[in-house]
Protein backbone atom coordinates (compact mmCIF):
# COMPACT_ATOMS: atom_id res chain seq x y z
CA UNK A 1 0.00 0.00 0.00
CA UNK A 2 1.29 3.48 -1.08
CA UNK A 3 2.02 6.45 1.69
CA UNK A 4 -0.11 9.51 2.19
CA UNK A 5 2.42 12.14 0.83
CA UNK A 6 2.19 15.51 0.51
CA UNK A 7 3.34 17.18 -3.38
CA UNK A 8 3.52 20.82 -4.26
CA UNK A 9 1.55 21.73 -7.40
CA UNK A 10 1.69 25.36 -9.08
CA UNK A 11 -1.37 25.86 -11.38
CA UNK A 12 1.24 28.45 -13.69
CA UNK A 13 0.80 31.78 -14.90
CA UNK A 14 -0.70 30.69 -17.98
CA UNK A 15 -3.12 28.81 -16.46
CA UNK A 16 -4.18 31.14 -14.01
CA UNK A 17 -4.46 33.74 -16.72
CA UNK A 18 -6.72 31.78 -18.70
CA UNK A 19 -8.84 31.01 -15.49
CA UNK A 20 -8.44 27.21 -15.59
CA UNK A 21 -7.56 27.43 -11.73
CA UNK A 22 -11.06 26.15 -11.00
CA UNK A 23 -11.30 23.09 -13.44
CA UNK A 24 -7.58 21.81 -12.41
CA UNK A 25 -7.99 21.81 -8.37
CA UNK A 26 -11.55 19.96 -9.26
CA UNK A 27 -9.75 16.87 -10.92
CA UNK A 28 -7.41 16.78 -7.75
CA UNK A 29 -11.12 17.18 -5.46
CA UNK A 30 -12.56 14.38 -7.61
CA UNK A 31 -10.10 12.16 -7.63
CA UNK A 32 -9.88 12.25 -3.67
CA UNK A 33 -6.77 14.34 -2.59
CA UNK A 34 -7.02 16.10 0.23
CA UNK A 35 -6.02 20.54 -0.23
CA UNK A 36 -3.93 21.12 2.93
CA UNK A 37 -2.44 24.69 1.35
CA UNK A 38 -3.67 27.08 -0.84
CA UNK A 39 -2.35 30.29 -1.98
CA UNK A 40 -2.93 32.87 -5.14
CA UNK A 41 0.97 34.31 -4.89
CA UNK A 42 3.36 36.42 -7.62
CA UNK A 43 6.80 34.23 -7.42
CA UNK A 44 9.62 36.69 -6.53
CA UNK A 45 12.80 36.03 -8.83
CA UNK A 46 14.51 34.97 -5.82
CA UNK A 47 12.05 31.68 -4.79
CA UNK A 48 11.90 31.15 -8.62
CA UNK A 49 15.69 30.57 -8.92
CA UNK A 50 15.47 28.31 -5.51
CA UNK A 51 12.64 26.07 -6.80
CA UNK A 52 14.67 25.46 -10.34
CA UNK A 53 17.89 25.21 -9.10
CA UNK A 54 18.00 21.57 -10.63
CA UNK A 55 17.65 23.62 -14.06
CA UNK A 56 20.73 26.41 -13.54
CA UNK A 57 22.48 26.45 -16.41
CA UNK A 58 20.47 24.68 -18.63
CA UNK A 59 19.49 26.87 -22.33
CA UNK A 60 15.73 27.22 -21.05
CA UNK A 61 16.33 28.21 -17.44
CA UNK A 62 16.38 31.72 -18.15
CA UNK A 63 12.80 31.53 -19.88
CA UNK A 64 12.01 28.97 -17.17
CA UNK A 65 11.95 31.98 -14.53
CA UNK A 66 10.96 34.71 -16.27
CA UNK A 67 7.64 32.96 -17.16
CA UNK A 68 7.28 31.70 -13.70
CA UNK A 69 7.59 35.21 -12.15
CA UNK A 70 5.28 36.95 -15.11
CA UNK A 71 2.23 36.75 -13.58
CA UNK A 72 0.39 34.96 -10.28
CA UNK A 73 0.29 31.21 -9.81
CA UNK A 74 -1.65 28.83 -7.46
CA UNK A 75 0.45 27.44 -4.93
CA UNK A 76 -1.20 23.99 -3.49
CA UNK A 77 0.40 21.58 -1.39
CA UNK A 78 -1.74 18.50 -2.02
CA UNK A 79 -2.32 15.00 0.30
CA UNK A 80 -2.80 11.33 -0.25
CA UNK A 81 -1.85 7.60 -1.28
CA UNK A 82 0.88 8.40 -3.20
CA UNK A 83 0.74 12.22 -4.14
CA UNK A 84 3.63 12.55 -5.59
CA UNK A 85 3.09 10.00 -8.67
CA UNK A 86 -0.44 9.89 -8.87
CA UNK A 87 -0.30 13.77 -9.55
CA UNK A 88 2.64 13.72 -12.29
CA UNK A 89 0.56 11.13 -13.58
CA UNK A 90 -2.88 13.41 -14.02
CA UNK A 91 -0.15 16.37 -15.23
CA UNK A 92 0.80 14.29 -18.11
CA UNK A 93 4.49 14.24 -19.95
CA UNK A 94 6.37 17.39 -19.40
CA UNK A 95 6.08 18.34 -23.03
CA UNK A 96 2.27 18.44 -23.72
CA UNK A 97 3.02 17.38 -27.07
CA UNK A 98 3.28 14.17 -25.58
CA UNK A 99 0.86 14.28 -22.95
CA UNK A 100 -2.16 12.04 -23.08
CA UNK A 101 -5.18 13.32 -23.22
CA UNK A 102 -7.22 13.09 -20.15
CA UNK A 103 -4.56 14.41 -18.24
CA UNK A 104 -4.33 18.22 -17.68
CA UNK A 105 -1.21 18.80 -19.91
CA UNK A 106 -2.87 16.60 -21.90
CA UNK A 107 -6.30 18.57 -22.08
CA UNK A 108 -5.09 22.13 -21.38
CA UNK A 109 -1.80 23.15 -23.31
CA UNK A 110 0.50 22.91 -26.28
CA UNK A 111 3.65 24.15 -25.69
CA UNK A 112 6.82 23.11 -23.74
CA UNK A 113 7.22 26.58 -21.58
CA UNK A 114 4.10 27.15 -20.90
CA UNK A 115 2.39 23.63 -19.44
CA UNK A 116 0.14 24.88 -17.61
CA UNK A 117 1.52 22.68 -14.31
CA UNK A 118 3.90 22.08 -11.95
CA UNK A 119 3.95 18.85 -9.56
CA UNK A 120 7.15 17.80 -7.75
CA UNK A 121 8.85 14.72 -8.51
CA UNK A 122 9.95 12.84 -5.93
CA UNK A 123 9.15 13.09 -2.05
CA UNK A 124 12.24 14.59 -1.26
CA UNK A 125 11.64 17.39 -3.80
CA UNK A 126 8.58 17.95 -2.44
CA UNK A 127 9.21 18.73 1.16
CA UNK A 128 11.92 21.44 -0.09
CA UNK A 129 9.48 22.59 -2.57
CA UNK A 130 6.77 22.86 -0.20
CA UNK A 131 9.13 25.06 1.84
CA UNK A 132 10.04 27.38 -0.40
CA UNK A 133 5.79 28.15 -0.91
CA UNK A 134 4.38 27.68 1.99
CA UNK A 135 5.32 28.41 6.10
CA UNK A 136 4.04 25.36 8.73
CA UNK A 137 1.61 27.62 9.82
CA UNK A 138 -0.04 27.58 6.23
CA UNK A 139 -0.49 24.03 6.02
CA UNK A 140 -3.61 21.98 7.73
CA UNK A 141 -3.66 18.69 9.15
P1 LIG B 1 7.59 20.74 -13.81
O1 LIG B 1 8.89 20.81 -13.05
O2 LIG B 1 7.14 22.07 -14.39
O3 LIG B 1 6.51 20.02 -13.07
O4 LIG B 1 7.80 19.86 -15.09
P2 LIG B 1 8.66 18.56 -15.24
O5 LIG B 1 9.20 18.08 -13.93
O6 LIG B 1 7.83 17.64 -16.05
O7 LIG B 1 9.84 19.11 -16.13
P3 LIG B 1 11.28 19.62 -15.71
O8 LIG B 1 12.27 18.79 -16.39
O9 LIG B 1 11.39 19.80 -14.22
O10 LIG B 1 11.31 21.06 -16.39
C1 LIG B 1 10.71 22.17 -15.77
C2 LIG B 1 10.00 23.01 -16.81
O11 LIG B 1 10.96 23.54 -17.71
C3 LIG B 1 10.41 23.63 -19.00
N1 LIG B 1 11.29 22.93 -19.92
N2 LIG B 1 11.69 23.46 -21.04
N3 LIG B 1 12.97 23.88 -23.56
C4 LIG B 1 13.17 22.73 -22.91
O12 LIG B 1 13.87 21.85 -23.33
C5 LIG B 1 12.50 22.55 -21.61
N4 LIG B 1 12.59 21.47 -20.84
C6 LIG B 1 11.83 21.72 -19.76
C7 LIG B 1 9.04 23.01 -18.96
O13 LIG B 1 8.09 24.06 -18.90
C8 LIG B 1 9.05 22.21 -17.68
O14 LIG B 1 7.77 22.12 -17.11
MG1 LIG C 1 10.27 19.30 -12.61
Amino acid sequence: MADVERTLFLIKPDAVERRLVGEIIARFERRGFDLRGLKLVRVREQQAAEHYVEHVGKPFYPELVEFITSGPVVAMVIEGLGAVAAVRSMMGATNPLDSAPGTIRGDYALDLGRNVVHGSDSPESAAREIAIFFTDAELTG
